[in-house]
């Protein structure tokens, strides 16, 4: 296949991620696949890429471009709402992205056929291949279940508010709840209701859809979005588990952690000898993502819960801990925790918990020791779960989580809601018992039984006559005749 990528006629492909970690890592997989279907792929960058990552992912058929010259113009996601960093980095994107495109064309991709391939919420994309006349495949990055919310919140014109959406989603899927459909209520209402409705804009319009799903697990919800958008649906999913096989994907790993390489390998190293150190099944995975900042006062009831279980946990505080908070002030006395990076090594077994602030998660995932991850279920960390059998404990907050997190524990059912105090908040001893209850007796037994299935179920996907795999197969020849 790699003689196609010279062949005449075969479209060289535009990829244009968007620059926030549960977005850009599903469209790097995908850059990653599709290279090894015999494309040739220019990944645009919003922003600068370092030295590092140009050694590891340039060759002669895999190019690199940067629409920032300093990068200093996109807004840092910690500081604003994320429908206001969406609505900022569209708009300031879309004449670079141009202007990248015109120059390619008249140089280096001068008599090629392109095709753009774009994150749903890089909308820009979309404008921008309209008014040049490049074809446009649009990559879906969550489930098909949340765009079908989406799509009812915006029917019904009351985004972002939830009313009603519920009741044609439960037609659907009766085991649906009011409470799952997509939340926004933490952003600016007039500038989600823009972008929400740019991003389904950009969804419907594209040639071709891919989504980051398995047929396997939204049959019902794929094939309602099918009978009402006319662009055919590919669900490839899960992007990340296609080359894990494929040597290169070792190097390609460090572009996701290019920024703070030295660290994050300190990181790894802690955590990977942390799980060596403990039982099969026996430690609690805990992350809320890359996005989330939490408060000092929910950090204080998750290292008491964690601490009262009795369990071993690996814990990856993310953002909060990054920029400053102090987590090991907040552990209980008598727990031995080691924090982030740059402090002590941990001294397991002895030790119950480590803290870090950041994870291999899929490695983590992986892992024998592992047996229960207690996420806020994004849907990468939703997916990466399921790929490996690891039941789940469900913290969802805001956006697709709670819709995701809906499927996890009462569709899917390879996960439990963890237990609230009356107004959602966290409390050290529900979260104690709900990990209990995942972790040990009747109900975990059952829970870890499906998780185990589910890991069948996403391998079959992936396997040669697999829903996934058959899909991929029809995408390439879709592109190919674009
Ligand atoms: C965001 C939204 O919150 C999520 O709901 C949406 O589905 C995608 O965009 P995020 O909150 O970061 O993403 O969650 P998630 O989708 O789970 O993506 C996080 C990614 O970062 C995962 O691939 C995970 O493996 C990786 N990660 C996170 C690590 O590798 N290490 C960490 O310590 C934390």
């Amino acid at each position: 296949m790699a003689e196609n990528r010279r062949r005449d006629g075969i479209p060289h492909l535009v990829l244009v991620p968007c620059p926030l970690q549960g977005h850009l890592s599903p469209m790097l997989h995908l850059a990653g696949i599709f290279h090894s279907k015999g494309f040739a792929v220019t990944l645009v960058l919003v922003q600068p890429a370092s030295p590092r990552v140009v050694t590891s992912w340039v060759s002669d058929d895999f190019f690199l471009e940067s629409l920032g010259g300093s990068g200093s113009d996109i807004p840092d996601v910690c500081e604003m709402d994320l429908m206001c960093f969406l609505n900022e980095v569209n708009s300031k994107c879309k004449l670079p992205f141009r202007d990248c495109l015109t120059r390619l064309r008249m140089n280096r991709l001068k008599g090629h056929k392109l095709c753009i391939v774009y994150d749903a919420i890089m909308y820009f994309s979309a404008e921008v291949s309209n008014e040049l006349e490049i074809p446009r495949v649009v990559l879906r990055t969550s489930t098909a279940a949340n765009f079908l919310g989406l799509s009812m919140l915006k029917q019904k014109a009351c985004l972002p508010t939830q009313d009603g959406s519920a009741k044609a989603i439960r037609e659907l899927i009766p085991a649906m709840r009011e409470s799952d459909m997509p939340v926004f209520d933490k952003f600016c209402p007039e500038t989600t209701e823009r972008v929400l409705a740019q991003i389904h804009e950009s969804t419907s319009t594209a040639s071709a859809i891919i989504w980051n799903t398995l047929q396997a697990l939204e049959r019902t919800p794929l094939h309602r979005i099918q009978s009402s958008l006319s662009p055919p649906i590919f669900p490839i999913g899960p992007l990340h588990k296609y080359q894990a096989q494929d040597p290169r994907r070792c190097r390609r790993r460090s572009l996701f952690t290019a920024d703070t390489g030295a660290r994050r390998e300190e990181d790894r190293i802690k955590c990977m000898s942390f799980l060596d150190s403990h039982t099969p099944g026996s430690v609690v995975y805990v992350s809320a993502g890359s996005l989330a900042r939490l408060s000092r006062s929910e950090l204080a009831e998750m290292a008491g819960g964690l601490a009262d279980c009795g369990q071993p946990f690996l814990w990856a505080v993310g953002p909060s801990l990054e920029h400053g908070d102090d987590v090991a002030g907040l552990v209980p006395s008598g727990l031995e925790l080691s924090r982030a990076a740059g402090c002590h090594h941990p001294r397991a077994p002895s030790m119950q918990g480590l803290a870090v602030a950041w994870a291999p998660q899929e490695e983590v995932l992986a892992h024998g020791s592992v047996g229960c991850f207690w996420t806020h279920n994004g849907w990468n960390s939703t997916l990466e779960s399921m790929t490996e059998g690891v039941p789940m404990l469900c913290w969802p907050r805001v956006g697709d989580q709670k819709i995701i997190a809906g499927f996890v524990t009462r569709v899917w059912r390879v996960g439990l809601e963890l237990e609230c105090d009356g107004d959602g908040g966290l409390e050290r001893g529900r979260i104690s018992r709900s990990i209990k209850r995942v972790m040990v007796g009747e109900e975990g037994r059952e829970i870890k039984k499906r998780a185990s299935e589910m890991k069948e179920t996403v391998e079959l996907a992936l396997s040669g006559g697999g829903c996934s795999s058959q899909f991929l197969g029809k995408l390439v020849d879709f592109i190919q005749l674009l």
